[in-house]
């Protein structure tokens, strides 16, 4: 799952501003404890002048046996944990050691006599910090104490030093405090920048954005826009402007499309319709051509519509047959006139050539790719197939017979029988409906035989409507491919 801005965010400024705080508080460190280190280098600095001056006093006033308690307050008074004096060579053969609070050579002091620097060593890494300061005293004849004055020695010369031992512990402490303060402080203004900015980018950006997602949803589907002033901040609402410039256009598009469909729904229904009025006009023209008793086209076209229907085939076959039947005699049109328009009996050789309008037909119409024309080759091909398999061309039997073939083959024979033909009278109904009936399973599919038979009246009223002896009335044709 893909983190949110708010996390992201707040990570990152929780991230940057501990780091921040982090180097803040060590360079604050750092600072503290030069300072300190200063400070006390300063306060040991004043203390040994301090010592330096009380102990010529004394020694100008003659009473340098007194110089201990001087020394002593200096520590008590001044917070100092111990205070000694060293003597130089020089001194000790003047006025000779072994005074109380004075320290004995060691590597510090030796390295103080020698640079005539004074030593600062901090020792902070304890429960109780120190620093020890060693400051030599140099001989001078200048200022209001002339050293030279009491000291046998030339200008220069170290008299001695002063190596007291100050407390840290309060500075460190002090420090401490203030780093822990900062830190404190910090962490503090982590926290309340960490909520406000995660408060914020909740109240500004996701929130703001969450609504727009619901209402560009309802937007799209109610296509209504977006209110952009509902938002407070100008990001979202220019994304909200965006979203309804973006929505119009789409339903632009859209409408556009639609109708642009319609249109070609509209040229596809005329194509469509074309092509089932051609389909008729050529099953009329092989029927005007050829010997057919006039409307046979028009009849076996009605009748096939209702045995499809009775027979619930679904509506796209019940239309793709009523479209496709009037085709079924067009290879016709390949038989020479003189046997096509022969009057009376045709001889054996003749109608074995008749016959061969089943194959041409379907030769003429299967290469098309438009479903009433395949379905017309199909029809063309096996409406001379009987149940039995004693038909022709191919001899096939029962429902290896396409069923729209099956029901051409009743509907077509059926016409014949009670229409003349140059040949003969037309037949009483009955006895077409007897022939018909004798031919259930022989001929004929049982089940549209069945139907046939339950809808007799329904095809006489056919016939009696659309009479073989009245002039073609090719509205009313037209009529009926539609
Ligand atoms: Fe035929
Ligand atoms: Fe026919």
């Amino acid at each position: 799952m893909k983190p949110s801005i708010q996390k992201i965010t707040v990570r990152n400024l929780i991230t940057f501003l501990s780091v921040l705080a982090i180097i803040t508080v060590f360079i604050t460190g750092v600072n503290f404890r030069g300072l300190a280190k200063q400070a006390m280098r300063n306060q040991a600095l004043a203390h040994a002048e301090l010592v330096k001056s009380g102990l010529t006093a004394h020694m100008k006033a003659g009473i340098m046996d007194k110089r201990d308690y001087y020394l002593e307050e200096i520590m008590r008074l001044h917070n100092v944990n111990s205070l000694h004096v060293i003597r130089s060579e020089p001194i000790i053969g003047q006025f000779g050691s072994g005074k109380a609070l004075e320290r004995e050579f060691d590597s510090v002091t030796k390295q103080v006599f020698e640079t005539k620097q004074p030593v600062f060593i901090l020792d902070e890494y304890t429960l109780r910090p120190t620093v020890r300061a060693t400051i030599p005293y140099i001989a001078t004849s200048e200022g209001k104490l002339n050293c030279l004055g009491c000291h046998q020695v030339p200008a220069g010369t170290v008299l001695g030093a002063v190596d007291i031992e100050l407390d840290v512990s309060d500075y460190q402490r002090r420090s401490l405090v203030v780093l822990a303060g900062l830190a404190a402080t910090s962490v503090i203004f982590l926290i309340l920048i960490a909520v406000n900015t995660s408060h914020t980018i909740r109240r500004h950006v996701q929130s703001p954005l969450h609504t727009l997602i619901e209402r560009a949803k309802i937007a799209y589907r109610q296509h209504s826009p977006v209110n952009p002033e509902i938002f407070t901040t100008k990001e979202i609402t220019h994304v909200a402007n965006e979203i309804n410039l973006f929505n119009s256009k789409v339903i632009a598009h859209r409408d556009l499309l639609r109708k642009k469909n319609k249109d070609l729904m509209a040229l596809n229904d005329e194509i469509e319709g074309t092509l089932r009025e051609t389909v008729y006009a050529m099953g009329v023209i092989e029927e005007q051509r050829s010997k057919e008793t006039h409307n046979h086209t028009k009849r076996v076209t009605l009748f096939c519509q209702l045995l499809a229907r009775e027979l619930e085939l679904s509506d796209e076959d019940v239309d793709m047959i009523t479209a496709a039947s009037p085709l079924h005699d067009i290879g016709k049109l390949g038989i020479p006139d003189e046997i096509n328009l022969k009057p009376g009996k045709l001889t054996d050789e003749e109608f074995k050539i008749v016959q061969n309008h089943a194959r041409i037909g379907y030769a003429m119409l299967k290469h098309s790719t438009r479903d009433i024309l395949r379905a017309a080759a199909i029809i063309a091909l096996q409406h001379h197939e009987k149940w039995d398999g004693s038909g022709y061309p191919q001899g096939l039997r029962g429902e290896e017979i396409h069923v729209y073939a099956r029901i051409v083959a009743l509907a077509d024979v059926f016409d014949a029988l009670i229409s003349p033909r140059v040949y003969k009278e037309p037949w009483e109904l009955q006895r077409a409906v007897e022939w018909i009936t004798e031919q259930r399973g022989r001929h004929f599919d049982p089940a549209v035989v069945d139907v046939f038979v339950d809808h007799v009246d329904d095809f006489a009223a056919i016939h009696d409507h659309y009479p073989y002896d009245t002039d073609t009335d090719y509205e009313d044709l037209f009529a009926i491919a539609q």
